[in-house]
């Protein structure tokens, strides 16, 4: 499952090839029916480096290829979610005193403004960044200021110029997913005011070693981050990592703090979860392996147990058009003769078809209509909101299918 080594674009390192899940399309491509010529395609390889630890692509996609006008993932899709970017900015909002006279707070991939709303209400001057524009009007007709383009040092300059300083840069899921991440640490540093903050959560790469969320690895995450890893980042930015905290969304993420060196007293918690990752052999290729072997045995395992379930003529339907299922059903070739189609409650997904498998995506209303007797939770990062939300579909008998940590049915 190897190929040739990369060179780290951190530190220029050698990067060792971990995991192989070949031939993907971009995760987020949906398709029309009729219209499935010329999908493009790239092998999907992630390799750790020697020198740093940071977990990476091999080949990338063009950032223009994920992220354009079209981009159809909504933060609003998810209640949950939206609750925690509003818990978020009123922590941030309280921690930083970001009502003060001139404060600024800019978000970074704000997509459709879910945690811009929150600054909004609070009365904080705020500007969003995201390239996708379909998503970022929905943020400006909300009434929050959007720059539709995509971070670099350019814009950050530009920014502080029209703007002044910032006293709190945030961002969520999106900078692990910027292949130029020196250039967007180099524009943060132009940005932030002398005391200034920069938090950012993505998911993180102890998690996914120990669940086997093999899903969390696509095109859009061209970087799986870790405590280390980010600490010689900002470190190699003239930034320094002051706090690392763990938190439950997106099947397990961390919440870093990123300042200029010297301005903030860092957090005992930085060297302790880095000396856990190097503990759990996080660092090391040859431990990693194992990671490797769980995820070929769950998916013989998810494919046999499809593949019986159809064999008994069960119906199977997916729940959730997510990214992540992109590798899923590409990786395990996943199509409509085991799952027949999966239901998302994103309108820009609905009446397309998946990538790759071209499995087609249906409203949440097709879903009870009737009941299938398996869904295969490809949201399973949502499961508590869905779970409760389709309590119907288990009290009248549908069981769901998940496979993380393990293939099991619940
Ligand atoms: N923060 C939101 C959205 C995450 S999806 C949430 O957590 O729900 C990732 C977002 O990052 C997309 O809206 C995408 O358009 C945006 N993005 C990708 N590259 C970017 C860049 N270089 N600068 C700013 N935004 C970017
Ligand atoms: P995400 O895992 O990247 O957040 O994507 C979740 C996808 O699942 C998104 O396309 C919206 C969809 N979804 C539903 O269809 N129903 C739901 O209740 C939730 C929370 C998400
Ligand atoms: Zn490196």
């Amino acid at each position: 499952m190897r190929g040739d080594s990369a060179t780290c674009r951190i530190c220029a390192g050698r990067v060792d090839p971990w995991c192989d899940f070949g031939r993907q399309p971009v995760s987020q491509a949906f398709r029309s029916p009729g219209e499935t010529a010329d999908e493009y395609f790239y092998r999907l390889t992630i390799g750790v480096c020697a020198v740093c630890t940071m977990v990476q692509h091999v080949e990338r996609v063009p950032p223009a290829m994920m992220f354009h006008a079209d981009y159809p993932f909504r933060s609003g899709s998810s209640a949950a979610m939206a609750r925690h970017f509003e818990q978020t900015a009123e922590q941030l909002v309280a921690d930083e005193r970001l009502t003060r006279r001139d404060a600024l707070a800019v978000e970074i991939g704000c997509n459709d403004g879910t945690m811009l709303a929150a600054f909004r209400r609070a009365g904080v001057r705020h500007l969003g960044i995201d390239p996708s524009r379909a998503a970022a009007d929905i943020a400006r007709d909300a009434g929050s200021p959007v720059r539709v383009e995509f971070f670099s040092e350019a814009t950050a300059s530009a920014v502080r110029t029209t703007e002044g300083p910032a006293d709190v840069v945030f961002s969520a899921n999106t900078i692990s997913h910027i292949a130029d991440v020196c250039d967007v640490f180099r524009g943060v540093a132009t940005l932030l005011a002398p005391n200034g903050v920069f938090v950012f959560e993505d998911r993180y790469i102890g998690d996914i070693v120990r669940q086997t969320s093999f899903d969390q690895i696509y095109d859009e995450h061209c970087f799986l981050f870790g405590v280390r890893s980010v600490a010689e980042l900002a470190a190699r930015c003239g930034l320094e990592l002051v706090d690392a905290v763990p938190i439950p969304v997106h099947g397990g993420s961390i919440r870093y703090t990123v300042a200029r060196p010297g301005t903030r007293t860092a957090s005992p918690q930085v060297a302790r979860l880095a000396e856990d990752e190097r503990e759990q052999g996080l660092h090391d290729p040859e431990r990693l392996r194992a990671f490797e072997q769980r995820v070929t045995a769950t998916r013989d395992e998810l494919v046999g147990l499809l593949t019986k379930l159809r064999a008994q003529g069960a119906r199977v339907v997916g729940y959730g058009a997510t990214a992540k299922s992109a590798t899923v059903t590409n990786f395990c070739g996943i199509g409509t003769d085991l799952v027949e189609f999966v239901s998302d409650s994103t309108p820009e997904k609905q009446g397309l078809l998946t990538p790759g498998m071209h499995l087609p995506v249906r409203p949440p209303s097709a879903f009870c209509d009737p009941y299938p007797d398996y869904a295969l939770l490809f949201a399973w990062n949502h499961a508590e909101e869905i779970l409760a939300k389709e309590r119907a579909f288990s009290e009248q008998g549908g069981r769901w299918i998940l496979y993380v940590p393990k293939v099991h049915i619940v």
